[in-house]
């Protein structure tokens, strides 16, 4: 990682805005204070523990692309949940259909007719026929895995080195110095990766249709561009070669949308044209409420249901879940793709996108600084480094924790949350150019001050 700022100066400049920090948060340090009692280190799960301030700070209400803290400080939030409030928080139409359908029942393990407008209106932005739900991201790719590997009868799965798609056990493996080994961090793995995954370097079709060309592959588990470890954009023809050499070698193409949605309403997948044979997605497609799902090409879904009809119980073959396509998350998810997260609203978050990028690199120029920023669709990032990095391993070597732990806390401080892993906003529907405005602003001034 090359030294883009000075480290002196970054130091002291962190001490100043975490004891501003401290001093604005009286009420949230004392909540923490007393979640210590209960909540393992203090949190509700393990990812609280990111932020960028001394403790995070605690939630009174969120509203539209704004939230206030139990301080009473109001922050314009670029972060979002990390997509799962991609449409902006508590849209009234969401909020809506959500209070009216938990009124009259919220998990029967039986249909509501909203499964079927669902189904179809994720077939009009994916162009896959045959869906089912899950409710997380996690579990659609965790099901589709097994899907594939049953239909395909082989054994493994690929992905690329630096992705992430969720707690699936079978991603969470990198390459270091070119062999494929456990993720840092990897929780108590059931099996050691390499066992199941074989990881090649995304952009790098070489390696791809070296490990494809073992032909024990059942499919390959994709974003179209990595977001999980900043921004990483396909290099042109990418995609057609991905598709070709997956086709080639009978393996199947899964496509993980989860964050990529960003790119417009059908995400990459309709953005670029792509054919994936199982589309993957969840977090923001009820507004917050839980709920994913995975799409299936007419070619996958009469082999998968083939199966399924010769199973002896559905039920406990590792696929479904009991309140998977629950009444309340499918009338939330209708809700919120007719209402919420309409090309219209696409169209506009995708201007305020562009929008901020221009905003943050006005200022990286303006400051001299060496750095750049990526932006697909209405999702953006910075990046430490003057040219963004073409794969996840590249990507991995750039991070620099301690100066993105000031960008963001300056941002904090000054009203405005960037989503902690990465240097990353998203915009809403309920964005607004005065609130992309404010963090340029505020970038200015952080730079500035960096560099001065
Ligand atoms: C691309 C992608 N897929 C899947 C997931 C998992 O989502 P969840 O944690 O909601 O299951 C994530 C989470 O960040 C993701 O970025």
């Amino acid at each position: 990682m090359e030294n883009t700022v000075d480290r002196i100066r970054l130091g002291e400049l962190m001490g100043r805005e975490l004891a501003l920090f401290e001093q604005d948060h009286p009420r949230s340090r004392e909540l923490f204070e007393r979640s210590k009692a209960n909540l393992l280190a203090g949190v509700p799960m393990p990812w609280m523990t990111e932020w960028a301030g001394s403790f995070p700070v605690f939630v009174a209400e969120a509203q539209g692309a704004r939230f206030t803290d139990v301080d009473g400080r109001e922050y314009v939030d670029l972060c979002l949940g990390d997509t799962g409030g991609m449409t902006g928080h508590s849209p009234k139409e969401s909020v809506a259909a959500i209070a009216e359908q938990a009124a009259k029942g919220i998990t029967l393990m039986l249909p509501t007719e909203d499964s079927i407008w669902v189904g179809a209106e994720m077939e009009r932005r994916f162009g896959l026929p045959y869906w089912q739900f899950a409710l997380t991201a996690t579990d659609a790719n965790r099901f589709t895995l097994r899907l594939a590997r049953q239909i395909s009868g082989r054994p493994k799965v690929l992905v690329f080195s630096w992705c992430y798609h969720g707690s699936v056990d079978e991603s969470i493996i990198v390459l270091q110095d070119g062999k494929p080994t456990r993720r840092p961090g990897n929780v108590g793995p059931a099996v050691d990766p390499t066992e199941t995954t074989r990881v090649v370097e995304f952009n790098d079709l070489e390696a791809l249709e070296r490990e494809l060309a073992y032909e024990d592959v059942a499919c390959v588990l994709a974003e179209p561009a990595l977001t999980n470890i900043g921004i990483v954009l396909p290099d042109p023809g990418y995609h057609d070669a991905l598709r070709e050499l997956t086709r080639r070698y009978g393996t199947y193409l899964v496509i993980d949308e989860t964050h990529t949605i960003c790119a417009g309403p059908g995400g990459a997948t309709k953005a670029w044209g792509l054919e994936p044979d199982f589309v993957t997605i969840g977090k923001p497609l009820a507004a917050g409420v839980p709920a994913a799902c995975y799409g299936m090409s007419a070619e996958v879904a009469p082999r998968i249901d083939a199966y399924m009809q010769t199973i002896p119980a559905t039920d406990v073959g590792g696929v479904g879940g009991t309140l998977s396509g629950n009444a309340l998350s499918l009338a939330a998810m209708r809700a919120t793709l007719e209402h919420v997260l309409t090309d219209d609203a696409f169209e506009r978050m995708i201007e305020l996108g562009a929008r901020w990028t221009d905003g943050v690199q006005a200022a990286i120029d303006a400051h001299g600084l060496p750095w750049t920023v990526q932006r697909l669709g209405c999702r953006a990032e910075y990046w430490f480094c003057p040219e963004p990095p073409r794969n996840g391993g590249d990507a991995a070597e750039l991070d620099d924790h301690e100066l993105a732990k000031f960008t963001h806390l300056y941002a904090l401080n000054r009203g405005i949350l960037l989503t902690p892993f990465h240097n990353m906003a998203l915009m809403s529907p309920a964005t607004t150019e005065d609130d992309v405005d404010a963090h340029s602003r505020v970038f200015d001034e952080m730079a500035a001050e960096l560099v001065a």
